[in-house]
């Protein structure tokens, strides 16, 4: 991603996150000493935030594909968002105390019933455990144990307009606690959408929590989107409004750089990125290189949407 000329990071300051993962667990173990080495290898957490969640893979969820979800550890220690920083392992540090509650979400535009819900409004629908996987654009992949309800639940309390046709999505901008969004570079604040019939398909997901656990602030807490067969950049954080439009929806990587980062995003190995293949992924935690399904292997649930669709022309 990061097309834009923003004064680059040398990659020597970027820690592989394997390498980075490594030292992490080198330091727990040193710190909790031999009783914590022995409930490590028992496969038990030892931090405070990913307590009870199995390091132990076999012990993991699944993905419908049969592969193990990624640890907690891996999945809340890199990650893409840039209002914190364009570094994935420095998120997690970055965000640690960022303020989720109160929160409110405002969802109007194109609806009979405009509302504004706040978390405990948006908890109170029920909330369900899907292991999806993610795919981002850059090339990398996890499987995530998400919590949350499908966001055709929130759409339908509201009462779209039959002229609505598509939904956009709106992440908090926090100056005071949000250091990446000083940057003059980006069109902030993040902004998605969806077409309205992906936004009502039932894997579309309004997450509030992942391996049972209300979400951490570096995957998007308290309220993100989950819409695991388009690249991960599809999928907003800290959504602070949604509104029903007419029509398509600037979106922030579309706004950057419209060649690259289309409307729709779908997961395609058959549509290279104008600068890399997207033939292929690395899951995080794995060192071989894995096929990348289209639409991130939900094709048989999702490809009808697209049925008349030239997915070279709409990428
Ligand atoms: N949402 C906001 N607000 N800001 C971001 O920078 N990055 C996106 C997406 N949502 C991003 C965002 C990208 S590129 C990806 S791959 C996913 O979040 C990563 O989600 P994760 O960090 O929970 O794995």
């Amino acid at each position: 991603m990061r097309k834009i000329d923003v004064p680059k990071i040398p990659s020597s300051e970027i820690t592989p996150e394997q390498v980075y993962l490594n030292r992490r667990q080198f330091i727990k173990l040193a710190a909790v000493g031999a009783a914590g080495s022995l409930l490590a290898a028992c496969g038990v957490k030892t931090t405070s935030q990913g307590e009870n969640t199995p390091t132990d893979i076999s012990e993991r969820p699944r993905d419908e594909l049969g592969d193990p979800a990624n640890s907690f550890e891996e999945i809340t220690n890199y990650n893409n968002y840039y209002e914190f920083t364009m570094v994935k392992e420095g998120v997690a540090s970055l965000a640690k105390n960022f303020p989720t509650s109160p929160w409110q979400v405002e969802v109007g535009g194109l609806v009979h019933k405009p509302r504004i819900f706040d978390m405990d409004d948006l908890r109170r629908f029920p909330q369900e455990e899907r292991v999806y996987r993610l795919r981002c654009v850059e090339g990398w992949s996890m499987v995530i144990p998400w919590l949350g309800f499908p966001l055709s639940l929130l759409l339908k309390e509201v009462e779209p307009m039959t002229s609505a046709a598509f939904v956009k999505f709106t992440t908090i901008v926090d100056r005071e606690n949000m250091p990446g969004v000083k940057s003059p570079f980006y069109p902030w604040p993040y902004t998605e959408g969806l077409r309205l019939d992906e936004a009502y398909h039932d894997l579309t997901l309004l997450v509030t929590g992942l391996y049972g656990k209300d979400l951490l602030p570096q995957n998007g807490a308290p309220l993100r989107l989950a819409v695991p067969w388009k690249y991960g950049f599809k999928s907003s954080k800290a959504i602070v409004k949604i509104e029903l439009t007419e029509s398509t929806p600037p979106t922030f990587w579309n706004i950057v750089a419209p060649n690259e980062y289309g409307f729709y995003a779908n997961v395609n190995p058959q549509v290279p990125h104008p600068r890399w293949s997207q033939a292929t992924e690395r899951r995080i935690g794995e060192n071989r290189r894995r096929e990348t399904l289209l639409f991130n292997g939900y094709a048989e649930q999702v490809g009808q949407l697209y049925a008349n669709m030239d997915l070279r022309v709409n990428y």
